[in-house]
């Protein structure tokens, strides 16, 4: 029985900065952060839109009504979460109206959460084959204005649609996994912005790859020429690079260019949004998808998931037959045509502007967000969210 991603929805919040606008601003060379940190533009999340919200804007472009009596799981992986007890899947079952005897909860481990999801959903489709899940990833990146990480930010949310016979993805049962307790990023609970050891976090995501990279080789016994490409847990599009440059020699010339051609596909999308932390991979994966035009039915693709502090971990999966017709590549060009771009001032004010800490209440105006699902207010601590 073929296990996968049966469908795959992305949103991002409706503005972006430009990254060479931002370099001028903080007085950097903009190659620094195009080619250096490769990344062009970067999500810029407004009050309207947080964790909750984007995932079901995700979700919303992916399940129907006959999926939603399907879903048993709902899984969101996420490390912004703003609440300590109640996770946000159980706002996201309700918002979405899943057939309420789904189960429903949050998972925590870094960027690596929405892995552990996709491999759990993998798990509970496999013995319940009539049954789907839906696991997302949903984050914002927030390192601090004029902070070394900044140029990392971003936000976003990814959604998939976990069956049987799946018509993208079929997941393969030969993951590989390490764990070992780290400081390379963290994010204490009193604290809004993640704490970074930036040098250190970019060896060990290397060193975590070589780790899982080396397992998988021994545990399947296959080679890195047995696949089309490599997708990577991409905080900015310079560091799968960094991943892959260290393997590519296990492979003749010409499949490390095909190699490399198909890395530069897979950083279309996360070039364009920054870092969104868990569903980061699967937006690789998506961007690999909707850019490449040399890929088919059959071909394995690999995927590295990274959540610092940190569990790695390496799988593969293989294409089906008529995957394209299943990518929401029209919706995916709707929502980067619909993004507005603001001044690196506006991106600022923004960014600064913060949810009451206090149990006071705040109406959210919609200023220029149109999405489907936004964060309209908040109440005697309790968030209320608006449809339509
Ligand atoms: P930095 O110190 O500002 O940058 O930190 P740098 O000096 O290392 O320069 C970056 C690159 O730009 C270098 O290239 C420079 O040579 C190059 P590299 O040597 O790395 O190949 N460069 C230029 N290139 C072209 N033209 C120029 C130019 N100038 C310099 N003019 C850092 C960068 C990423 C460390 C920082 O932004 C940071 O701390 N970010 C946050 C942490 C992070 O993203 N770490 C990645 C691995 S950990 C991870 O992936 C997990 C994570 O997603 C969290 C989670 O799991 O939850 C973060």
């Amino acid at each position: 029985m073929n296990i996968g991603i049966d469908k795959i929805g992305f949103y991002a919040p409706p503005y972006y900065v430009d990254m060479v606008e931002l370099a001028n601003e903080r007085g950097d060379d903009p190659g620094k952060y195009t080619v250096g940190i490769g990344q062009e533009q970067m999500a810029v999340t407004p009050l309207s839109q947080d964790i909750v919200s984007m995932a079901v804007n995700a979700a919303l472009q992916v399940i129907n009504d006959t999926d939603r009596n399907k879903i048993d799981l709902v899984i969101v992986g996420t490390e912004s979460g703003f609440d300590a007890s109640k996770s946000a899947a159980v706002y996201v079952h309700e918002l979405l109206g899943i057939q309420p005897h789904a189960r429903s909860f949050e998972i925590k481990q870094a960027c690596y959460g929405a892995t552990a999801g996709l491999q759990m959903a993998k798990d509970y489709v496999t013995l319940h084959p009539d049954r789907a899940a839906l696991v997302i990833g949903s984050d914002v990146a927030r390192y601090g204005l004029a902070t070394g990480g900044e140029v990392t930010q971003g936000g976003g949310a990814i959604a998939m649609f976990i069956t049987a016979n799946p018509r993208i993805l079929t997941l393969e049962a030969d993951a590989t996994f390490y764990s070992r307790d780290i400081m390379d990023f963290w994010r204490p609970s009193y604290s809004e912005y993640a704490m970074v050891d930036g040098q250190y976090s970019n060896e060990q995501y290397v060193a975590f790859f070589a780790e899982v990279w080396k397992a998988y080789k021994e545990k399947t016994g296959r080679t890195l020429s047995e696949f089309e490409a490599l997708c990577f847990h991409l905080p900015y599009t310079k560091m799968g690079k960094k991943a892959l440059s260290q393997v590519l020699t296990e492979t003749d010339d010409e499949k490390q260019q095909a190699l490399m051609n198909h890395y530069q596909a897979s950083t279309v999308l996360n070039r364009n949004v920054g870092n969104i932390y868990t569903g980061s991979l699967y937006l690789s994966l998506l961007s690999l998808l909707t850019a490449s035009e040399a890929l088919e039915a059959g071909d394995r693709i690999g995927l590295f998931s990274y959540g610092s502090g940190a569990v790695g971990e390496f799988f593969s999966g293989t294409l089906v037959d008529g995957y394209l017709k299943n990518l929401p590549t029209t919706k995916i060009k709707e929502l980067f045509a619909n993004r507005k771009q603001i001044s690196v001032s506006q991106y600022e004010d923004i960014f600064s502007k913060v949810l009451p800490q206090d149990g006071s209440e705040l109406t959210i105006p919609a200023e220029e967000d149109a999405s489907p699902v936004r964060l309209v207010a908040v109440k005697e601590h309790k968030r209320f969210y608006g449809i339509g």
